[in-house]
């Protein structure tokens, strides 16, 4: 098959992508350090038992360990507290207090006594950490860990909407600059999103940034009239339906559990559709199923096979990880994070004036519970 420059020999034989080559077939494929196993087009990602970041490897293993034991160490001397998201690297995972969704990390960042928090996630979520707790030293270990989606609205952009429907309550999904939640009436994440479009007085709502979280939440929420912006997350919105069809076809018996920012094709076929943390707990609600297809960003298989270890978690994309992979979570890893405790890099700052409007915004939020 040719698609554009490139050849796709699907099947038993050989699959060339640009000048990389790899071998498919019943077997398993070799992808950097990592095992994959890949049959019939299938993606499994192998995490090789318990040190899933070692790569199968002990030297690495006993190295991960040291330097994990040093973080510990290092964050209980300056009374600081590790959070990370559930699409963080496993080791990165493995070293924190508590991981968890957006709404949860928020949460968490504001109910500890602690003096410092390390965010190990994106920046729009240090940056809503340090909003709701203005007097903790907030750190993101790697400053260039930015969101696409958190880009695709401006503070110039949601004006120009608010001037186009000024008579909308204006919702801005959590994946957002300060700038862009201080001019927004209410902020939600995708643990609340349904209560919060809910739970404002007004029957229209402008809601941004991300289009496919909006149509969902829109579509339980007929009561409103939800005007959608025309933003998403790139790593979501890339997966079609076809892609999780084929899955569905190799796996009749699977439970499908998708995140709200992939596509409607995809959402239409889902039988949960949560945040990140949500998606864990959906797994418990199906006691007899074997097979979860997961359509969200891969890490989240780590917590997935944590919890579950003995049901099994295929990728919504059937690709080797390459899709469903956010560049931007995957920028911190524990070398950042020991340097980011031990030089205290890099604080998050919020000028006054923004972080008050956006904290406002943020609080009514936390005001409102999880849609379940
Ligand atoms: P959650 O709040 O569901 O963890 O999602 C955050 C995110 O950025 C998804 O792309």
């Amino acid at each position: 098959m040719k698609v554009g420059s490139r050849r796709w020999e699907v099947g038993s034989g050989e699959t060339e992508v640009g000048s990389r080559k790899s071998e498919v077939g019943s077997g398993e494929t070799e992808v950097g350090s990592r095992r994959w196993v890949v049959g019939n087009g299938e993606t499994k990602v192998d995490f090789l038992g318990p040190a899933p970041w070692s790569d199968g490897d002990a030297t690495r293993a006993e190295e991960t360990h040291a330097l994990s034991d040093e973080i510990r160490a290092l964050a209980r001397k300056k009374n600081a507290l590790i959070l990370a998201h559930n699409y963080q690297l496993p080791e990165v995972q493995e070293v924190a207090d508590f991981v968890g969704d957006s709404l949860a990390l928020a949460q968490k960042a504001q109910g500890t006594g602690s003096d410092m928090v390390v965010f190990c996630g994106v920046h729009f979520m240090a940056e809503s950490a340090k909003i709701l707790n203005p007097a903790k030293k907030v750190l993101l270990p790697n400053l260039a860990a930015g969101c696409s989606l958190a880009d695709s609205i401006t503070p110039e952009s949601l004006l120009d909407w608010k001037a186009r429907y000024p008579d909308c309550t204006v919702v801005t999904y959590i994946n957002s600059s300060a700038e862009v939640k201080a001019l927004s009436d209410i902020c939600c994440t995708s643990a609340n999103a349904v209560s919060v479009v809910r739970s404002v007085r007004s029957k229209r709502v402008l809601f941004t940034p991300d289009r496919n979280l909006g149509r969902w939440v829109a579509r339980q929420v007929p009561e409103k009239e939800v005007v959608i912006y025309d933003g998403c997350c790139p790593t979501h919105d890339v997966l079609r339906g076809v892609s999780v069809k084929g899955q569905r076809n190799r796996h009749p018996e699977a439970v499908v559990i998708a995140h709200p920012e992939c596509r409607e094709d995809v959402l239409a076929m889902a039988d949960e559709i949560c945040s990140t943390s949500g998606m864990v707990e959906a797994v418990a609600r199906h006691p007899d199923a074997k097979t979860f297809i997961i359509a969200t960003e891969w890490s989240l298989v780590y917590q997935l096979k944590k919890r579950y270890p003995d049901r099994e978690f295929v990728i919504a994309d059937g690709c080797i990880g390459c899709r469903l992979h956010c560049p931007y979570m995957k920028m911190n890893d524990l070398p950042l994070v020991k340097r980011s405790l031990e030089e205290e890099v890099f604080e998050v700052t919020v000028d006054g004036e923004v972080a008050a409007g956006a904290r406002r915004a943020l609080e009514r939020m936390m005001a409102v519970p999880r849609d379940r």
